[in-house]
């Protein structure tokens, strides 16, 4: 995957040369890459922003410098993505969608916002939450971060991102490592009987259970099996015991 990202502030990516998408990029997983519009600049003075029409707090960046940068990448620009509080929320489908994408490329709003013909270029625009950051940047890092880790090969192993939070559509159950007592905090005993059965359905409860409690909205539209459903009968009675 090719992923270009128009910014002014191209070094508050190196962040991206860390840990896991540091080393997708060392084993060309991935090619990332800044183009700074202000070197697109044809003022004198490099400015990518000017007054609003009509008058108004702010600085609004000009649509000429990110045209043409944008033009100045190569390749299919397969989904072109504008980070913005109005924009679609971004969720963990959404991430799976980008991963499979052959070019990512992420536009970064800075100052009051942008020009509105930007939006011409763009196939996405996406929102990180409901907050305002000062620009796009934070926003579209979190999201290549997310992508990224789900492109094949990218983490240790394949299976590793199969039971996060999201990806199956409910929370991730509770998870230990040793010691088995930790001041006397002990792991659940299912988890070290070696019974892989009762393991996975007790994952499966657990998982159920604090999707329930933290995030009931999820199970709205999820199919639930025979099974999920006695398991969300018998968290309901243990509930009210
Ligand atoms: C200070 S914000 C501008 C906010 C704009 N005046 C508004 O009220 O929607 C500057 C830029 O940061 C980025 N940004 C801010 N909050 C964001 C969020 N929650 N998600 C994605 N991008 C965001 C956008 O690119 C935005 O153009």
């Amino acid at each position: 995957m090719k992923i270009d990202i128009l910014t002014i502030f191209p070094e508050m990516f190196d962040v991206l040369n860390h840990s896991m998408i540091g080393k997708a990029q060392e084993k060309e997983l991935v090619e990332i890459q800044t183009v700074d519009f202000r070197q697109f600049a044809t003022n004198n003075q490099k400015h990518v922003d000017d007054y609003p029409y009509g008058g108004g707090e702010g600085m609004l960046l000009l649509p000429q410098p990110i045209f043409d940068a944008f033009e100045s990448i190569e390749g299919p620009k397969s989904r072109v993505i504008l980070l913005d509080p109005a924009g679609k929320k971004f969720t963990q489908k959404m991430a799976e969608d980008f991963a499979q994408e052959e070019q990512l490329v992420f536009i970064c709003g800075h100052y009051e916002g942008y020009d509105e013909r930007i939006k011409n270029l763009v196939t996405d625009e996406v929102s990180l939450g409901d907050f305002v950051l000062t620009g796009g940047e934070m926003a579209a890092i979190s999201i290549i971060d997310a992508t990224v880790r789900l492109i094949p090969e990218v983490l240790g192993q394949a299976a590793s991102h199969e039971n996060d939070s999201f990806s199956n559509g409910l929370l991730e159950y509770p998870q230990y490592t040793r010691p088995a007592d930790f001041r006397g905090m002990s792991v659940p005993e299912v988890l070290t009987s070696g019974n892989h059965e009762k393991i996975r359905q007790w994952r499966l409860k657990e998982s159920l259970r604090k999707t329930k409690q933290r995030r009931p909205d999820l199970l709205e539209s999820y199919s639930l099996t025979d099974e999920m459903v006695q398991l969300l009968v018998d968290i309901q009675e243990e509930e009210n015991n």
